[in-house]
């Protein structure tokens, strides 16, 4: 577990420090890039760029881990800017996030909504600009693959859904399960696929992508449950969904069979990732998501 620990904390470290360079090198005026910055550090869990990485490294060792660390700090970017949105009066209506207040809170909402799209834009222009330095085909797939599941048939997506599901009644289970689909395991398989791709291994995409998007799923039964039983270190306000009569796995399934389903996905994917060689570190970070508090 030490070394687990370990190689944990050195992903961390090298996506914070380039994710700081990113930022560092704008020109933009003081107010966004404070607004930006506010959200990015000191940050979340950086689950989904660390997935990224340990699939890269996983499948295609050290140099395929360094050529994936631009795809893994766009997808950081993009994963925060929807956080900072997915917050806004217009959205769940949070006041808290990460920990401290909203971004909306701390910087305005003019600020927000500029500091979300900003994130946005520079992460695609992140990793153009890689794409154009290297001029490889799975790059550029990488690339597309991020673009596509953060979009409308993605994560927008996924958010759009979840709005419109507020307050109705009678959903079905295929319904939540389009939801949390797209509102967040695409960015699971995001980072799963774009790490196989640039891991140079095009055969394991779609089980990786599975495996991303079982983890996915389960990932936001968990949040919806700790939504109801979390404590200080959830670092965001308990009961929003319940404020916002949000369609989920509990409010439409009960929580019991909410548990079952988290359950078994977690199994299933904690299985197919022992599947591959050295796949310690990838099944540890798994499986501590399993028993996640925060
Ligand atoms: C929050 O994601 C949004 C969900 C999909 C549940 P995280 O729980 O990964 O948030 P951070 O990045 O750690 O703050
Ligand atoms: C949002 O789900 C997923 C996103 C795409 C941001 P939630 O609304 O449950 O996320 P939290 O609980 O606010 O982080
Ligand atoms: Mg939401
Ligand atoms: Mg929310
Ligand atoms: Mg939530």
């Amino acid at each position: 577990m030490h070394n687990y620990d370990n190689i944990l904390h050195e992903y961390i470290k090298t996506i914070d420090k380039k994710l700081d360079d990113y930022l560092q090198a704008s020109d933009a005026p003081a107010s966004i890039a404070e607004a930006m910055l506010y959200s990015i550090f000191p940050g979340g869990k950086r689950i989904r760029p660390v997935f990224m990485l340990a699939v890269a490294e996983m499948l295609g060792g050290k140099a395929a881990c360094d050529a994936a660390l631009p795809f893994a700090c766009a997808l950081e970017m993009i994963h925060t800017y929807s956080l900072i949105h997915d917050d806004l009066p217009a959205m769940d209506n949070d006041d808290m996030r990460r920990g401290r207040p909203a971004n909306h809170v701390a910087n305005g909402e003019a600020m927000a909504i500029l500091a979300g799209d900003g994130l946005l834009n520079m992460a695609f222009e992140i990793m153009a600009d890689y794409c154009a330095t290297v001029n490889t085909s799975e790059s550029v797939q990488a690339m597309s693959k991020v673009a596509k599941y953060s979009g409308i048939s993605g994560m927008i997506g996924g958010q759009v859904m979840d709005i419109k599901l507020e307050n109705a009644t009678n959903v079905s289970e295929t319904e939540v399960e389009y939801v949390y689909t797209n509102k967040t395991s695409k960015l699971f398989m995001a980072a799963f696929g774009s790490g196989a791709l640039v891991g140079g291994a095009e055969n394991s995409v779609n089980v990786m992508e599975d495996i991303g998007h079982k983890l996915g799923m389960a990932f936001q039964i968990k949040d919806d449950l700790l939504d109801i039983s979390g404590t200080k270190v959830f670092g965001k306000p308990i009961g929003s969904d319940d404020k916002n009569n949000k369609s989920t796995y509990i409010s439409v399934l009960g929580e019991p069979r909410a548990k079952e389903i988290y359950a078994n996905l977690s199994s299933q994917a904690l299985e197919s990732i022992k599947t591959f060689k050295n796949s310690e570190f990838l099944a540890a970070l798994a499986e501590s998501l399993v028993n996640r508090t925060w």
